[in-house]
């Protein structure tokens, strides 16, 4: 695809916006698609809904949309688009369609899943219900449908401890991050019973690095995501969805910030935050980082990719995401 002169009038206010964080080589190249991309967009009545660890040329140069799971699943609810491209991973574009069942859902890469989600089955989830009969099941977002149709109500890390304590009872099943469930039960007097999931991303950082940071850069502010183990939130100086990380440095606009969690994010935070120096981690999830410009594009084009369901699942794992964006952030 060329680099034309038309491409380049069009997408240089985007380009001006991410100088900072890539590279005019590399710009030249992402360009041609974002141009189509964008166009092809309005011809269709097509939205790309981004999440926050995508990297900068989509989340900055084709979404319509750019956020956390319980926003992307709030907003999906509300788009008026006939198509929706989930930049993100499977769960996600799968919560877009347990609220859209009439609309056409598309991911660009079926293969772009979560260690979370495929660390439990809806068997397990039915196993578990038949130990602990009366216990209610709270799930976090990143699962499949199938678990969630098993689920009384999802969470995502942006309300998790609001859901838990919404429910008003001594015991609850949390699925199926572990850390996450730790973290809850930090905050709260309820009895967590927890599975062993675990975010192939987040289980990478430790408290030793972290401290080590913080005595390189004495006025650092740490800034954590709860999918992280307990000891690094322990050491950390708050502790957040992806959104909540993202509105700690619009608000605090600390000198020196390291946000423990997907390394694009400092990347597309880093563009609205000029003044604020980002120490980033570099540890990548492989499945967002198989969402792509050419794949987007493939995608609209052809309408691949699409999110086909069970009428049966889509109407039971519904109600589990609807309790869940009543309750809200
Ligand atoms: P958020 O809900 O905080 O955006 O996190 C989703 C996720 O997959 C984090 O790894
Ligand atoms: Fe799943 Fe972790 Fe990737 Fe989020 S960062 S999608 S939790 S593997």
């Amino acid at each position: 695809m060329e680099f034309t002169q038309e491409v380049q009038k069009v997408t240089d206010p985007i380009y001006k916006k991410i100088a900072k964080v890539m590279p005019e080589i590399e710009w030249s190249v992402h360009a041609p698609y974002i141009y189509k991309i964008n166009k092809l967009k309005k011809e269709k009545n097509a939205v790309i809904l981004a999440h926050n660890y995508q990297t900068p040329e989509i989340y900055h140069g084709v979404a319509d949309f750019s956020a956390d799971s319980l926003s992307l699943a709030i907003q999906a609810s509300k788009t008026s688009a006939d198509i929706i491209v989930m930049a993100g991973v499977h769960f996600m574009a799968e919560t877009a369609k347990l609220m859209n069942p009439n609309k056409k859902v598309l991911l660009p890469d079926m293969d772009a899943g979560c260690s979370l989600s495929s660390s439990i089955t809806g068997k397990d989830v039915r196993l578990l219900k038949k130990k602990y009969p009366g216990v209610p099941v709270v799930s976090y977002v990143n699962t499949s449908a199938e678990v969630k149709a098993e689920t009384d109500v999802c969470c995502t890390s942006a309300n998790a401890v609001k859901i838990v304590k919404s429910l008003g009872v001594k015991k609850v099943i949390f699925l199926p991050d572990d850390y996450l469930a730790k973290y809850v039960a930090s905050q709260t007097d309820v009895e967590i019973i927890s599975w062993k999931g675990i975010c192939i991303v987040h289980d990478q950082f430790n408290a030793k690095e972290i401290i080590e940071i913080r005595k390189n850069n004495p006025e650092i502010k740490i800034i954590a995501h709860p999918e992280c183990p307990p000891e690094v939130i322990k050491v950390s100086d708050f502790t957040g969805s992806t959104s909540a990380m993202i509105k700690y440095v619009e608000d605090n606009q600390p000198k020196k910030v390291m946000m423990v969690t997907e390394c694009s994010m400092s990347d597309n935070v880093q563009v609205e935050n000029p003044n604020v120096n980002f120490i980033k981690p570099c540890n990548l999830c492989p499945h967002m980082k198989k969402i792509t410009l050419p794949k987007i594009l493939d995608c609209l084009e052809n309408e691949t990719g699409e999110i086909i369901m069970e009428k049966s699942i889509i109407e039971k794992a519904r109600l589990s995401v609807e309790k869940m964006v009543a309750i809200g952030r």
